[in-house]
């Protein structure tokens, strides 16, 4: 009889082992390398802070970085993979092709952490790190990152010009791109809200300017100014997306939207007199409910379809598979 206990104790002990062990490989945590890599973050700040002061835009770069990796297959990773003559990687998709930034500063932040623990830490972390100290320096909310994500060993351009919304998307459109990866409509208005940093290249707002009449009358004189008309003229001059403060992470961007200066057709879409018009109202009188909405949207976004365990690798260098 207590021969039988004790071998059943030992079957619900390795019982419990195993789901334990299987639960803390699929879930992401804030401690996931307070051991392994304890000098982790003020390694990675650092490099961001130093990268901002040079250029303030960077850390509106370097946040959507983490947002066009989450959005393609899952946040791990595969949009820092170079292209090589055998593979084609996610840099040439549409979306990205001539427009994200930030690659040589993730470079930077990977051999630093590596200098102090090497085959430690992710490529798909580092993007997550880097989002939140951007969102951070710039003047916006701080949020405990969850960590433990694992790099891909591929990537895909088709992905990429799937699932990455482009800023010609109805409001319908930019819904079922959100809901497709597991984020509510409030998640997509709320992280919106990070257009309140960074510039846009005039191929991507001219339409709205020279086409649309839910627009502010002086803010199109004034974007005129930068962005001809003509298809290949001035495609890449730059415009603010908040035309107030590019540089601070605040809730301008919604002051912007309520009236009529969101400088994608995407941006204003969500103040149009649709379902979302509440939300933008919300955010523009409450930042503080903006704030937490935007760090509650970004832990979710970074949830997005994690490689863990054995899964994917750590890889030395962002730019390539090991
Ligand atoms: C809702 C759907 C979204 C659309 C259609 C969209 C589209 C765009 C476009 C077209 C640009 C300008 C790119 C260029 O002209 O080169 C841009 C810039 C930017 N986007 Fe979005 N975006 C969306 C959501 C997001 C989200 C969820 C984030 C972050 C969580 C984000 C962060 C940024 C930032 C920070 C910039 C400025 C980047 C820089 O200055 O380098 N966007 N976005």
């Amino acid at each position: 009889m207590a021969a039988f206990s004790s071998s059943k104790a030992i079957v619900v002990g390795l019982a419990l082992f195993v789901l334990f062990m299987g639960s803390s490989r699929a879930q992401l945590s804030i401690d996931f390398y307070s051991e392994s890599c304890p000098w982790l973050f003020p390694t990675v700040e650092s490099v961001v802070q130093s990268a901002i002061s040079k250029e303030a835009r960077m850390g509106a770069s370097l946040l959507r970085l983490f947002f066009h990796d989450c959005f393609v297959n899952g946040c791990d990773g595969s949009i820092l993979l170079d292209d090589t003559p055998s593979f084609t990687g996610e840099k040439r998709a549409a979306p990205n092709f001539n427009s994200v930034r930030g690659f040589d500063v993730v470079d930077k932040i990977k051999s630093a952490v590596e200098n102090i623990c090497p085959s430690v830490v992710s490529c798909a972390d580092i993007l997550a790190i880097t989002a939140r100290d951007s969102v951070y320096i710039l003047g916006g909310p701080v949020w405990d990152v969850k960590l433990g994500r694992r790099d891909a060993r591929t990537a895909s351009q088709a992905a990429a010009n799937n699932s990455i919304p482009p800023p010609t998307s109805n409001l319908n459109a930019l819904i079922s791109s959100f809901n497709a990866v597991g984020l509510s409509t409030k998640d997509m208005v709320a992280l919106s809200g990070s257009h309140t940093i960074g510039q846009a290249r005039c191929t991507n707002f001219r339409a709205r300017i020279y086409n649309e009449t839910n627009i502010d009358t002086s803010f199109v004189q004034m974007r005129k100014r930068n962005c001809p008309s003509a298809t290949g003229s001035g495609d890449n001059n730059l415009a603010p997306l908040d035309l107030q403060t590019p540089t601070t992470f605040d809730n301008n961007y919604y002051k912007n939207l309520v009236s009529r200066r969101g400088l994608l057709h995407s941006d204003q879409q969500l103040f149009n007199g649709g379902s979302t018009d509440s939300i933008v109202t919300t955010y523009n009188n409450n930042p503080s409910t903006f704030n937490s909405d935007f760090v509650t949207g970004m832990i979710k976004m970074g949830d997005i379809k994690p490689l863990t365990g054995s899964n994917g690798e750590i890889r030395k260098n962002c730019r390539r598979v090991n």
